[in-house]
């Protein structure tokens, strides 16, 4: 393969980039030739991470290919210089704050968010926690002691990394759905309560399964005083939920289940914990996207599945297991796609590896290091967890 050299590498952000408009009007096929010569040309310069969310037409460049939990790792394990974050915002910003100093990190269309990410702000999650120390919830160790007192902050990964850094200054971590369970036992070593950021049915799975009854769980409305919580039920409360969720998951629901129940006999029902409890509590198994596609691949000749996840998943991996013998299908027929993670095109990615051979680095995400700090103590104690 070729590959620039260290020292002529793209640096830093500089003069004007290639107009993005250029691309965007060319058609999909005519990326397909450039992209593979600028990766060539880049070598081993730079990697391109991609989530299994993404659309066929970019997810068939990515080097690696993976959950949160996955990409995270790669990422942190990454010697390219660049690494181009096919995914959304939140990935790119985990894949910044555990990169070295001399990394950099792309995300190519700068409009791939999470709304549930953006579902957390700072400003009302620190309002939260103040609610709760004045409530007496906080221990006032909290940070330093682990005395199986007072609440800790964990966070989805899906998260801005102002979030990840407010809960590891305070003694909390981050998890992935595919550790979240074991992120829960981490903080019920060291403390009493748990508060849940932001996915409410991540979080209300994860507790439930651990045998956590849904009454000791309440939900933190940030648009409520006190959450709309009394002080009552916050006190009986082991696990305080961010009323957060994933318009993409949300809308599978447990009449899909029933259906699939009726109309196809035998067909087992994978959901992703990012799905409301009560289609949890009625599918065959849960897992992270990860996990989804390991259960099928493990699965014998012959099985077929319904699938509660996103659609180009979905789509892939039926196409993928029809030859061998298995059928997929989605468990909505409606089809849920993550409109943000398809903001991401071949012509996005054509045009940030391209404007990279002529050293310019286009929408680089950039964590600020006092955030970092702190963003990184959380997704340290990530890594260290046993899953
Ligand atoms: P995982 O790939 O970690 O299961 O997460 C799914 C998701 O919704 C990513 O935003
Ligand atoms: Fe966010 Fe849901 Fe899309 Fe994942 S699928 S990126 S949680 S909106």
């Amino acid at each position: 393969m070729n590959g620039l050299l260290l020292d002529e590498a793209p640096a830093q952000t500089v003069g004007e980039a290639c107009s993005l408009d250029h691309y965007l009007v060319q058609p999909d096929e005519s990326m397909d030739a450039r992209i593979r010569a600028a990766r060539e040309t880049l070598g081993a310069e730079a990697v391109v991470l991609g989530h299994h969310y993404q659309r066929d037409e970019v997810i068939r460049y990515a080097d690696f290919t993976g959950d949160s939990y996955k990409l995270a790792k790669a990422a942190a394990e990454s010697n390219a210089r660049t690494m181009v974050f096919c995914g959304v915002r939140f990935m790119a910003e985990t894949a910044d704050i555990l990169a070295r100093p001399w990394q950099q990190v792309i995300l190519p269309d700068l409009n791939a968010g999470c709304s549930m990410a953006d579902m957390a702000e700072i400003g009302q999650v620190e309002d939260c926690w103040e609610s709760l120390e004045r409530q007496g919830t906080v221990n006032s160790q909290q940070g330093t002691a682990t005395n199986g007192q007072g609440i800790l902050p964990l966070t989805y990964i899906n998260s801005a990394a102002e979030i990840k850094a407010f809960c590891g200054e305070r003694g909390g971590l981050v998890c992935t759905s595919s550790n979240a369970r074991a992120a829960f036992e981490w903080a019920f070593r060291r403390a009493g309560k748990v508060l849940f950021l932001p996915d409410q049915h991540l979080g209300r799975n994860t507790a439930y399964a651990l045998g956590i009854a849904l009454g000791e769980m309440v939900v933190w409305d940030p648009y409520q005083i006190n959450g709309g919580v009394t002080p009552e039920r916050l006190r009986a409360a082991r696990v305080v939920l961010w009323k957060g969720h994933c318009s993409v998951h949300q809308r599978f629901l447990p009449e899909h289940v029933d259906r699939v129940r009726r109309e196809e006999p035998g067909m087992q029902v994978i959901v992703h914990p990012e799905c409301r409890w009560e289609v949890c509590q009625k599918a065959d198994a849960l897992g992270s996207t990860e996990r989804i596609i390991e259960l099928i691949e493990q699965a014998p000749q012959g099985s077929s599945f319904a699938v509660g996840t996103e659609i180009h998943l979905v789509n892939r991996l039926a196409e993928r297991f029809r030859p061998l013998g298995k059928r997929v299908i989605t468990l909505d027929e409606s089809g849920c796609l993550c409109t943000t993670m398809y903001r991401i095109s071949p012509q996005h990615l054509a045009w940030a590896l391209e404007n990279l051979i002529d050293r310019r680095v286009v929408n680089r995400i950039q964590v600020e290091d006092k955030v970092k700090h702190w963003a990184r103590v959380a997704l340290d104690r990530m890594m260290e967890i046993k899953r």
